[in-house]
């Protein structure tokens, strides 16, 4: 059976540090369904149309992977996609017990399903979407926090 798994985020935008995760669970799993949250319970920057174009423009290339968006929750969508395994990026402490807690609602939600993490690399455990948003607004560089295509669009709609 070719093992298949759902890499959730908003993704708001996509960074660096989800990028690695996406490099990493393309090397883990057969396919990889990279699944943008459409309502998340917090306001986004891009619109959930926006978060899947450029996550598709950046993992072009990239093997078996598959950028979607849902609304609802999550162990729906997995049933959806008839697939048992969540992966999610850990970056440090702070990110482990939301992270703990989400993993156990969804499994007491859909027994079965299982959260597998990866422990984001060094180089981007600082990135995070909000800190790329407020550079690019005060006119910096975050070249090296984001992919080329989200980097245009950024100055695109924040207007620098
Ligand atoms: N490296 C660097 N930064 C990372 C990272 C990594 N590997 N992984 C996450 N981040 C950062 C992001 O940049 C983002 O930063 P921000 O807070 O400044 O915006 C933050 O961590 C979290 O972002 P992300 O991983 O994109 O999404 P999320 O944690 O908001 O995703 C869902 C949460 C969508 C998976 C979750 O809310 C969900 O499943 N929603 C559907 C409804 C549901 O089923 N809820 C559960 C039951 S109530």
């Amino acid at each position: 059976m070719p093992r298949k798994a759902i890499y959730p985020g908003t993704f708001d935008p996509i960074t660096f540090g989800h990028l690695d995760v996406i490099e990493r669970g393309s090397k883990l799993f057969d396919e990889l369904i990279v699944a943008v949250a459409a309502n998340p319970h917090k306001e986004t920057f891009f619109s959930a149309k926006e978060r899947v174009e450029l996550i598709e423009e950046t993992v072009k290339g990239l093997g078996s992977i598959k950028v979607k968006s849902f609304s609802g929750l999550l162990v729906d969508f997995a049933k959806k996609e008839n697939c048992g395994l969540i992966l999610r990026g850990l970056r440090e402490m702070s990110d482990f017990s939301a992270e703990f807690q989400q993993a156990i609602v969804n499994r007491k939600l859909s027994p079965g399903l299982e959260t597998v993490f990866v422990m984001t690399n060094e180089d981007h455990f600082y990135i995070s979407s909000s800190v790329v948003k407020k550079i690019v607004s005060l006119g910096g560089n975050v070249s090296g926090f984001v992919p080329k295509p989200v980097e245009k669009m950024l100055k695109t709609k924040i207007g620098q």
